[in-house]
């Protein structure tokens, strides 16, 4: 059996001592009470961190991304979001199902929505059409970090139209920790803002919803709808509180792992990318007429877990990986011959 190396996603991660002996110590209570200390701590802590008035521990991120377009957007309301966005290919269909809204599917290279391209699709009001209500951007969108600038534009595009924009920011800290740019500067230009402890920052479980004090009032609400009241969620926040003190910064190692991966690849004669398209912690390459679920069987054999979806493959760095695992990975990519890629 060879060793197993799992880069399907950051979400395989598993606590570290460090970060179980934190949510072991965590001081608890009901946070349906508003009686959590470490549950309010981390919702300080969020809020400050992002810049906004006030944060929500949610359970999930698809939590994160549908209490906003349900209280921002709701029924026979449109969201403009990109085809490949989370909120579309991955959440079931809550948008439409639980929150009613409209998903408008915009297809923009890179994953990337822009001012330009999102104007000609918000409806003029008229008691005939369904309302433009949101712009929902992903940022990382698989792994690509929006420029601040087209963030910046969206922003004073929806302002125009007066609508709101969420963002769903389930990677928000790679995005700022490989731009340079503080997280605060990139989620002032969404109204809500969601992002996930339980992928690159290593927690279990959980999720920040971010806005102002009026908004998070209600989404608390919302959440209690979906059943997402929790009672001693302390253990939980703790391991949130830790991963936020202990592994933003760290994020980059993942990056230049990403980085080492992609490279290696590159330089194969079965693996087709655009190195300089990672530019997180995620990877995503092709080999000519296989399917990306047949390719990464073929690489799951050789200990590299990785996941296929049409004719693409993904392989993501995160936290469990140290650089002598990501070298390990590398030696196998470069060891595998094209031959080994058959029908
Ligand atoms: C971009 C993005 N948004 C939202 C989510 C949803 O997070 P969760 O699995 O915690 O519901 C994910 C999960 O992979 C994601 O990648």
């Amino acid at each position: 059996m060879p060793k197993i190396y799992d880069l399907r996603s950051d979400t395989v991660t598993k606590p570290s001592s460090a970060m179980r002996k934190a949510m072991a110590n965590a001081e608890v209570g009901d946070d349906v009470y508003f009686e959590d200390p470490t549950v309010n701590r981390l919702e300080a802590m969020a809020a400050e961190r992002l810049g906004k008035e006030a944060a929500l521990f949610v359970t999930s991120g698809s939590m994160g991304n549908l209490i906003p377009l349900f209280l921002l957007a709701g029924r026979g309301s449109e969201v403009l979001t990109h085809s490949e966005s989370h909120i579309i290919q991955h959440e079931v269909g809550a948008m439409a199902s639980i929150a009613g809204a409209i998903p408008i599917a915009i297809s923009s290279p890179r994953g990337l929505l822009s001012a330009p391209v999102l104007e000609p699709l918000i409806k003029p009001k008229a008691y005939d059409l369904a309302r433009t209500a949101v712009i929902e951007v992903e940022n990382t969108i698989k792994g690509v970090c929006y420029p601040l600038k087209t963030l910046q534009d969206i922003k004073s595009l929806a302002e125009k139209y007066n609508l709101t924009i969420h963002m769903d920011g389930a990677r928000l800290f790679n995005a700022a920790v490989a731009t340079g740019i503080d997280v605060s500067h990139i989620a002032k230009n969404a109204d809500t803002v969601s992002f996930c402890l339980s992928k690159g920052l290593g927690a279990p479980v959980g999720s920040m919803l971010c806005g102002t004090q009026e908004f998070i009032k209600k989404a608390r609400s919302i959440r209690k709808m979906l059943g997402g009241g929790m009672r001693q969620a302390g253990i939980l926040a703790a391991a949130g509180i830790y991963a936020l003190e202990h592994n933003v910064g760290r994020l980059a190692e993942d990056h230049t792992h990403a980085k080492q991966i992609a490279q290696t690849l590159a330089k194969t004669e079965w693996a087709q990318l655009n190195v300089d398209d990672t530019e997180t912690n995620i990877i995503f390459f092709s080999v000519p007429k296989l399917s990306g679920a047949k390719v990464a069987s073929i690489l799951s054999a050789k200990g590299i877990l990785c996941s296929g979806s049409g004719s693409s493959v993904r392989l993501v760095t995160n936290l469990d990986l140290n650089s002598e695992d990501i070298t390990a990975v590398c030696d196998i990519i470069a060891s595998t011959e094209a031959k080994e890629f058959t029908l």
